[in-house]
């Protein structure tokens, strides 16, 4: 390690929440929202401190467990830097453990905290090579591609590891989040799915995935066809019964309304003012979509 390596400053992240799948893209598809964590970092003389205030304060570890601080020593591996020590603040507002992407945001704004820590970071170290590092901690690139690049994103992941396209969204789609007081793990819910599944549901969920990159991109009126889904929900309804409720009560209604990410919120589209009605017990969120990503500068 040189000296000059890091930055004398701190540096700022804001980075969006997601909803991941948006029915029938499973590890696929998905949407960035305009909710967002702001992590402050900055290079010490020696260990780890990390502040945390809004969601998850006081729940979160303030040590080097804490995920945006494992993001960011496995970033400054990459980066081949090693600094004596760091200080976090992370003002959260993205819900933790609600499928709202909370884990992959930390896992983005670690990443790149650690390339505009280092001076020439960004040049070591493109959004390509940044998303094969976040997908390769987080697990599957769903989440961590739309917190990245903002927008729709779809995501696959090859011999050498992910790789993501972003679509401009249809301006008149506006998310809307249903939170609920209860937290769900991913773990939990991923191990709830089948190893295997028929053909038929296989090549339903191909069509709708197909036919919701066509609706999120102009055609929001395809909305309700293409957010159905076999692939994961039904199988999960049991670990969340009231998701599956809210699900099934909105698309009663005609709202496009899915699980969002591996629940337990639910999300529904409204399209043009048309916007899914509150529902009591159920932290209501309009929202928009997030177009920007990952953004380093501002304020903390
Ligand atoms: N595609 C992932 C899952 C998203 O459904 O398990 C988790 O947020």
């Amino acid at each position: 390690m040189s000296g000059m390596a890091f930055l004398p400053s701190p540096v700022v992240v804001r980075v969006p929440a997601t909803s991941a799948n948006l029915g029938p893209g499973f590890d696929a598809l998905g949407l960035a929202l305009t909710l967002y964590d702001v992590v402050e970092a900055r290079v010490t003389g020696g260990g780890v401190s990390v502040e945390v205030s809004g969601e998850g304060a006081g729940d979160l570890p303030s040590d080097e467990s804490h995920l945006v601080v494992r993001a960011m020593r496995r970033a400054f591996e990459v980066l081949g830097e090693r600094p004596a020590g760091l200080a976090l603040r992370c003002r959260n507002g993205i819900p933790q453990a609600r499928g709202l992407g909370s884990s992959s945001a930390a896992i983005v704004a670690g990443i790149v905290l650690a390339r505009g820590l280092v001076t020439d970071g960004a040049a070591r170290m493109d959004d390509a090579a940044a998303l094969v590092l976040a997908d390769a901690i987080e697990g599957h690139p769903d989440n961590v591609a739309p917190c990245l690049l903002g927008g729709f994103t779809i995501a696959w992941t090859g011999e050498r590891g992910a790789s993501a396209v972003r679509r401009e969204p249809d301006p008149r789609i506006r998310p809307v989040v249903f939170v609920p007081e209860e937290r769900g793990l991913t773990e939990t819910a991923r191990a709830a799915l089948p190893k295997t599944v028929p053909h038929a549901d296989a090549a339903f969920n191909a069509g709708r995935a197909a036919l919701l990159v066509h609706a999120l991109t102009g055609d929001p009126d395809r909305l309700f066809a293409a957010t159905e889904d076999r692939l994961h929900q039904d199988y999960r309804a049991d670990g969340m019964p009231f998701t599956a409720d809210l699900v099934a009560r909105l698309r009663g209604e005609g709202v496009a309304a899915v699980v969002s990410g591996a629940g337990p919120s639910v999300l529904a589209f409204g399209v043009d003012g048309r916007t899914p009605p509150p529902v009591p017990g159920w932290r209501v969120l309009p929202l928009d979509v997030d177009v920007v990503g990952a953004r380093l500068g501002g304020a903390a």
